[in-house]
């Protein structure tokens, strides 16, 4: 599976060494570059960290084979030599990818593809005035890659179709689930759909409809449990005795009249500030790394038992 060429990461912060970890797990050699020293330092010991969780979880195994095949280097150029794919995880600023974009376009080996982590800007904003700019795309991750398989494709006008597949193959073979967009939009699929039920859930907490912690529960407790298997369409159509056309039939009616008009404004500093202190009654600032850790803890079981009753892609 590894073949002989590798992949480069560049940007190497939360996301980048996750996508470390997704790459090496698979069986290829990864060469990673971030321009901060402090980043590059702390590459191998967090890998060696997270795989050792992934294999309490039943994730991965070999810890030490897998951290062996990430080099860590301190040039751009030395990461991307013969680097057949590459993974773009830096700041999230239209300058900042534009400046690495055009940095990685005129060092790429001929036929390397780029995938940017942008988790917004689409690449037409900061491609344009690459020479390979047909071989740039948006790869966009949940955090932590390794833990969350599902990656969004996003072609700019100029992707070559056949860049979008390559990443697809990629992807899949790595593990990852990867989405294919036809073309840019804002927010991508995650965030607009992720846009809806946050903006609902603002608006029914600003209303006094119901508390911070019950609209929380009726997810974790409720449409959440099937949702980590399956997506809305395939809810409804279990939903209903004749399936998602029976639902339709039954539940249109109550749903056209759940519309919101005008669109939702930006969320009110005010109610930013009620449930901000909500939050943090639950659970302190200086406790929030420790929840994350919780969470990661429950993503890599979750993930577990799904690769172990064949949910996994
Ligand atoms: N954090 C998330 O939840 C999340 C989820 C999905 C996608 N993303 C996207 O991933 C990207 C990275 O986000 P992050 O959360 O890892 O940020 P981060 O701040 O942890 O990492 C960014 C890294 O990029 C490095 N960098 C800056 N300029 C660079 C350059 N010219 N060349 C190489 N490296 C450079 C920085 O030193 C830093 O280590 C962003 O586009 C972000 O939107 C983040």
């Amino acid at each position: 599976m590894s073949g002989p060429h590798p992949v480069a990461i560049v940007g190497a912060g939360l996301v980048g060494s996750g996508w470390a970890l997704v790459f090496a797990r698979a069986g290829y050699r990864v060469r990673a570059y971030d321009p901060s020293a402090e980043i590059r330092g702390r590459i191998l010991t967090w890998a060696k960290q997270s795989l050792d969780d992934l294999v309490d979880a039943g994730l991965a195994e070999d810890p030490d084979a897998i951290v062996s095949r990430i080099t860590v280097h301190d040039t751009l150029e030395e990461a991307l030599a013969d680097a057949f794919y590459i993974q773009e995880s830096v700041f999230e600023t239209v300058p900042a990818k534009t400046e690495v974009s055009l940095a990685i376009d005129a060092l790429m080996a001929p036929g390397a593809v780029v995938g940017s982590s942008s988790s917004g800007i689409p690449a037409s904003k900061f491609t344009e005035a690459c020479v390979n700019r047909s071989r740039f795309l948006v790869a966009h991750p949940v955090n932590p890659p390794h833990l969350v398989p599902v990656v969004e494709l996003v072609p700019a006008p100029w992707t070559a179709p056949e860049a979008m597949e390559m990443v697809a193959d990629l992807m899949k073979a790595v593990g990852q689930v990867p989405v294919s967009l036809t073309r840019e939009i804002d927010g991508f699929v995650l965030n607009r759909l992720q846009g809806v039920l946050l903006n609902e859930a603002w608006a029914l907490y600003s209303d006094g409809i119901a508390s911070l912690a019950d609209i929380d529960a009726t997810i974790a407790h409720g449409l959440g449990l099937r949702w980590s298997f399956m997506g809305p369409f395939e809810t409804i159509d279990l939903n209903a005795p004749g399936g998602i056309e029976d639902y339709a039939a039954r539940l249109r009616g109550l749903y056209a009249g759940m519309v919101r008009t005008p669109p939702p404004g930006p969320w009110s500093d005010a109610v930013i500030a009620k449930a901000t202190a909500e939050r943090r009654a639950a659970v302190p600032a200086s406790g929030l790394a420790d929840r994350r850790a919780w969470r990661d803890a429950i993503l890599g079981r979750l993930a577990s038992f799904k690769k172990s009753n064949r949910l996994a892609n």
